[in-house]
């Protein structure tokens, strides 16, 4: 076949004269997937390494259907620049690097037909001015109103492929300015930069969730996707990676995209840090202890991964003296044993702890005493040969485990007459198969030292199962997979069971149960776990703002994945804080990936 024959047989099988709203159409797939298109009009509005985006000379007034599109050939636009207005041919292809994602729409295998003339304006859409405000609260109709319900993966966005609703649903908005070149003005970083630099940010639009340090915190039924996230620079410049929660940036402008499992601006430049949030630091917590039961003070702390060689060692000692004012009692969690990641047989983690409550004292804390138990080897999850498990740090001078009576890592612990425990510190049903390749929580019994008043409590320190296995909040699942939610559910209904059996002995029994429950509140795990135990939010007693309640950094939110739960008597004169140390800082000075809290509690009522 000669080349002018088959020019002529593509080109005559071709669909032609399209509009690239036509091809993107009101939904996510594009209506001519896999067909040939030519004859399709457009003005260069950026480059990119292996493509470029055309924008229509014709748009339509459907907000649904994005006026733009990325035409991916790394040779095609070698003698084309941004201003040109061209004519190409090519095929229309639904393209993701994961079958977790939602696919972009392109034109691929371009072919130009003729570049009609050069030098044309482009102007950016600035977001919230040209376009409509990124809605606030929910991701696509296919969530059902809730992202973290519960079953999760009930639909694709590939498969169902609804008409898009931008106006209602995040996903459905960005997908509808899909290849548009845009400018976010006044943008502020809501997070800190990922390692390849790529951040995520709110421009001066409407926002909903918004906390006192400039970021979104995620609460039942909003999970902000009102933010973007900004990609590589197309100029090949990188972005910074001191970027932290709360500082201002340059006005971005750049090319809306969907890349590893996110919609995201792929910036012309690298972005720019224009004002460092301040201060750096949180103020220490107000909340100090008596010294008698009225005001014990509780420390809650995931040191991620500590070994008693571990570099954050001294500083995390520093944060339990300096920033929690050395409680009463701490509840830490992912204490590893005393060879850290090292994989071999060692499981007691007495070095560890000891390394840790030496610098405390070094750093003029007190001399704290610890509990723990060891796990059977490997068999808790968490880094490999790191055994890690939840442990208590106690002031002897203080407060005594009651009738102290460890149990060993595979005694179940039961609640006696009391009512008190069987072991003290004992591991809850630890052979329960809700447990595989998780943290058994650490119950205890504790004794004030504060004489002729009757101050026993109980405490419940959990590290549930991680998340590890969800897919994007922004991917093609819907709602999105919440990985190990069955388990935490479990999880959380053993503990609950536990803490219930202590009510049914005594419904004025003084528990205390913290840790890093790896689950919101408002999520089926914690809901359950709430009405089960009869437990109480320590957040919700204390009214912390909605906003404030945070622990986490974790894409576009601020989260709260470690809290505190009391039993009734506990919530008269309790308080707490939430200490960000480690959340407003840079991830250079970032000590471990949560904060710490802290309460005060009157434990002789
Ligand atoms: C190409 O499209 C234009 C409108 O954009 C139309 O006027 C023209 O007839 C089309 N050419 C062919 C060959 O389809
Ligand atoms: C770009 O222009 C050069 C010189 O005219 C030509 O040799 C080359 O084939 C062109 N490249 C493309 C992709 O059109
Ligand atoms: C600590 O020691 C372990 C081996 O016991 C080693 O794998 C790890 O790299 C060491 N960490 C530091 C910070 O030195
Ligand atoms: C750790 O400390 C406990 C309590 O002091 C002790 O019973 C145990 O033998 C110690 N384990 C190791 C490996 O030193
Ligand atoms: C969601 O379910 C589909 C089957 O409907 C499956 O192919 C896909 O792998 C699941 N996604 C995730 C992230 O587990």
């Amino acid at each position: 076949m000669s080349s002018l024959l088959r020019h002529f047989v593509l080109t005559a099988s071709a669909i032609s004269a399209l509009t690239i709203g036509d091809i993107n159409g009101n939904k996510f797939l594009s209506p001519y997937n896999g067909q040939a298109v030519s004859n399709v009009s457009g003005i260069i509005t950026a480059k990119g390494p292996d493509g470029l985006w055309i924008r229509s000379l014709t748009p339509d007034r459907d907000l649904r259907t994005s006026e733009s599109i990325y035409v991916f050939g790394r040779a095609f636009g070698a003698n084309l620049t941004v201003g040109d207005s061209i004519v190409l041919g090519g095929k229309v292809q639904e393209f993701r690097s994961n079958k977790d994602y939602i696919y972009l729409t392109e034109i691929s295998s371009p072919k130009l037909e003729k570049k009609v003339s050069s030098g044309n304006t482009v102007k950016a859409l600035v977001i919230g001015k040209d376009t409509a405000d990124p809605p606030t609260e929910q991701y696509t109709a296919l969530d059902g109103g809730d992202v973290f319900a519960v079953p999760n993966n009930v639909s694709l966005v590939s498969v169902a492929n609804p008409v898009l609703d931008p106006k209602k649903y995040g996903l459905d908005f960005w997908e509808s300015l899909s290849g548009e070149l845009v400018t976010v003005r006044k943008p502020k970083a809501i997070a800190k930069p990922n390692n390849f630099g790529d951040t995520w940010v709110i421009g001066d639009w409407k926002v909903s969730g918004r906390n006192q340090r400039g970021g979104l915190t995620l609460s039942d039924g909003d999970a902000n996707p009102e933010a973007i996230i900004i990609g590589s620079p197309l100029d090949g410049s990188s972005n910074p990676r001191t970027t932290k929660l709360g500082d201002d940036l340059e006005e971005i402008t750049g090319i809306i995209t969907y890349a590893f499992g996110f919609y995201r601006i792929l910036p012309t430049t690298a972005i720019k840090v224009t004002l460092s949030m301040k201060p750096d630091l949180p103020p220490s917590t107000k909340l100090l202890s008596s010294g008698k039961c009225d005001g014990i003070t509780i420390g809650d702390y995931n040191v991620e991964n500590l070994a008693p060689n571990s570099t954050h060692l001294s500083t995390i000692a520093t944060h339990i003296v300096s920033y929690l004012a050395s409680p009463d009692l701490v509840f830490l969690q992912e204490i590893q044993d005393d060879n850290g990641p090292t994989n071999d047989a060692v499981v007691s983690a007495n070095l560890t702890l000891s390394s840790l409550t030496k610098e405390i004292a070094a750093a003029g804390g007190p001399s704290y005493a610890f509990a723990d138990i060891d796990p059977v080897d490997d068999q808790d999850g968490g880094q490999p040969g790191g055994n890690i498990r939840v442990a208590y740090l106690y002031k002897p001078t203080h407060l005594r485990l009651y009738q102290g009576n460890p149990g060993t890592s595979t005694d179940a612990n039961e609640v006696l007459q009391g009512p008190t425990l069987k072991y003290n510190p004992g591991r809850i049903d630890p052979a329960n198969k809700a447990w595989t390749a998780s943290r058994k929580p650490l119950v205890a019994q504790w004794e004030v030292i504060d004489k002729g008043r009757n101050s026993k409590f109980f405490t419940v320190n959990v590290h549930f199962g991680s998340k590890g296995g969800s897919s994007s909040i922004q991917g093609d699942a819907r709602p999105p997979v919440n990985g190990g939610v069955a388990d935490r559910l479990a999880q959380a209904q053993l503990t609950a069971n536990f803490i219930k059996a202590i009510l049914d002995e005594d419904r004025n029994a003084r528990i205390i149960t913290a840790g890093d429950f790896n689950e919101f509140t408002f999520v089926e795990p914690l809901k359950q776990f709430a009405q089960i135990s009869s437990l109480k939010d320590l957040d919700e007693v204390i009214g912390i703002k909605e906003t404030e309640r945070y622990t986490y950094l974790f894409d576009m939110n601020a989260q709260q994945l470690d809290h505190m739960f009391v039993s009734n008597t506990l919530t008269k004169k309790a308080r707490y804080e939430h200490i960000h140390i480690n959340t407003w800082v840079d991830s250079a000075a970032q000590i471990s990936d949560h904060d710490p809290s802290v309460a005060r509690l009157d434990v002789c009522v």
